[in-house]
């Protein structure tokens, strides 16, 4: 039986591949991959961007969406991931989904006879990352050869992106609070993905030079308990402000996954100032979304 195409993380495409999806994402006639199929949407958690560029990009493709709260399918409370996903199978083309915990979605995409797709989990965001390399991509040409500093918490956005850097060819620096770091399997991985990403204390030193200054929120959803902790390490240092853009490169453009807390990881000058890309980055959203479905589907 050939094997069922999944989307958890990134490294779920090679190189290759990523190429593929990106220059997917940038086709402005579409395939009309979804044409008569619907794709089913699970919420868990709440979502602005993931929810809206999925349905888009689904109805671009010729399909029709259904996105459910994750409460109303009760995951592993009204019945088991794995049967939610043999149900969903039935009448879906694929099958997205935003949890709490990444294990839910291995068992999904254990089990489904479509494509699972990563809408966002504790340990990754891939969606995300797919439309930060497509407007690195806009904004500089090339994605190789740039340097992507990340400036907070090392959460699910920055673990995403650090292995799409390392599958395009860009070079990835972290600056967190010494004991905030990605852990040895993260390291293994991200190594992988081929990028051996620098982990430094000193935000100067991470955005030194770089191209692209990112940050996320320092307290990610389903973390609400370790807020102060995580609020008191990266209060003070950790806000990408404007001295920390005037060290990056002079060319260097701001992104934000979103949604943005002005004041706390980003000023208000930095987040809606000139070098700020992140509308076009939430617009790349939609794009990514329909060239990684247009591929995932062709694939079938
Ligand atoms: N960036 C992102 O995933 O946004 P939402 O949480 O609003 O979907
Ligand atoms: N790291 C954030 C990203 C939100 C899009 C979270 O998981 O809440």
């Amino acid at each position: 039986m050939k094997q069922v195409r999944r989307f958890l993380e990134v490294d779920d495409l090679a190189a290759d591949e990523l190429a593929a999806v990106l220059e997917l994402a940038a086709d402005p006639s579409p395939p009309s991959a979804l044409k008569g199929k619907g794709m089913a949407l699970l919420f868990e958690k709440p979502s602005a961007r993931t929810r809206h560029s999925m349905e888009m990009a689904v109805v671009q493709l010729g399909g029709h969406p259904v996105s459910v709260a994750g409460a109303e399918v009760g995951i592993d409370e009204r019945e088991s991931a794995e049967d939610i996903a043999r149900t969903l199978a039935c009448y879906h083309a694929a099958i997205g989904a935003r949890v709490f915990d990444h294990a839910v979605l291995e068992r999904m995409a254990a089990v489904s006879p479509v494509p699972v797709v990563n809408m966002l989990s504790d340990r990754a965001h891939p969606l995300q990352a797919l439309a930060d390399l497509l407007t690195i991509k806009q904004v500089f040409g090339e994605i190789s050869g740039c340097r992507i500093a990340y400036v907070g918490d090392p959460n699910n956005v920055a673990r995403s992106l650090a292995i799409a850097a390392g599958r395009a060819g860009a070079q990835f620096a972290v600056a967190s609070p010494a004991g905030c770091r990605f852990d040895p399997v993260d390291l293994n991985r991200i190594a992988g993905s081929g990028t051996d990403p620098e982990m430094v204390e000193d935000p100067l030193r991470a955005v030194d030079g770089a191209h692209v200054v990112y940050t996320d929120v320092w307290v990610s959803m389903g973390q609400e308990a370790e807020a102060a902790e995580k609020l008191q390490a990266f209060s003070g240092r950790y806000t990408v402000d404007e001295r920390l853009m005037s060290r990056a490169a002079p060319d260097a453009v701001f992104l934000h996954c979103l949604p943005a807390h002005p004041g706390l990881e980003v000023a208000e000058s930095v987040l809606y100032g000139p070098r700020s890309r992140v509308w076009q980055q939430a617009e790349n959203r939609m794009h990514a979304a329909r060239g990684l479905l247009a591929f995932l589907l062709a694939m079938k």
